[in-house]
């Protein structure tokens, strides 16, 4: 068994595409696709700031989830209020957690493994996100990239680092876990062993396909992870 299980955030602990509902409430008949839209730009620009100019124009993840909100409503010719941005984006602060997001990580905990979130989520937006899901006692690490000097988004090597540098693990001597392929695919670049958690049954990354890069597993839940040996 691996001594680490290191997990993205947004997406694979907690539900971006839970906001779906406060943006359904304002936009009705548009929340869902808004929120896959507003997701998309959101990633969008953190790999615009990174790969340009050296990364002189990053801005934590907060302000580029935000400029993301307003750029997908511009486009979609809706109007957004100020107290409809604020009311999103504090919504963004407490997602929902995926039902077996505690339960998984407690019973990896309990077998002695290290737990970790490691995100582009800045340092704020992740205790706050981890304590509203009640999951702080079951972390032993909350890694941001925003703590990087300079920062850089994922997939940049140095923001994978941020896992072997915080447990002293090698690459391969831990799990990483997303439900998004891009950041499997990346994390595998790194050199992690990943788990890609693929809810909704998409193809796997057509860029990813030399075995090395693969996911060691895909499951649907998070709670599968329990049963599955590296
Ligand atoms: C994160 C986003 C990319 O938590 O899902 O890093």
């Amino acid at each position: 068994m691996k001594k680490a299980f290191i997990f993205d955030a947004y997406g694979t602990l907690f539900d971006v595409y839970s906001i779906g509902a406060l943006l359904e409430s304002f936009y009705p008949s548009q929340g869902a696709a808004l929120a896959v839209s507003w997701r998309d730009k959101q990633i969008e620009y953190t790999r615009l700031v990174t790969t340009s100019n050296g990364g002189v124009h990053y801005q934590p993840f907060d302000v580029l989830t935000c400029a993301a909100l307003q750029q997908v409503c511009a486009a979609a010719n809706l109007n957004l209020s100020a107290p409809q941005a604020d009311a999103l984006m504090a919504q963004y602060q407490k997602l929902t957690a995926f039902d077996d997001a505690l339960s998984t990580l407690t019973v990896l905990k309990s077998r002695g493994i290290a737990t970790g979130i490691l995100s582009n989520g800045t340092p704020e937006m992740l205790a706050a996100a981890t304590q509203s899901a009640g999951l702080q006692g079951v972390l032993d690490h909350v890694l941001s990239v925003h703590t990087l000097n300079p920062p850089q988004y994922k997939t940049a090597p140095r923001a994978y680092g941020l896992g072997t540098a915080a447990t002293g693990l090698a690459p391969q001597d831990v799990v990483f876990v997303s439900s998004n392929a891009w950041d499997a695919l990346g994390a595998a670049w790194f050199g992690y062993h990943t788990v890609w958690v693929n809810r909704n049954g998409a193809p796997w990354e057509a860029l990813g396909t030399l075995t090395h890069t693969q996911p060691k597993h895909t499951i649907s839940q998070l709670s599968e992870l329990l049963d599955l040996s590296f």
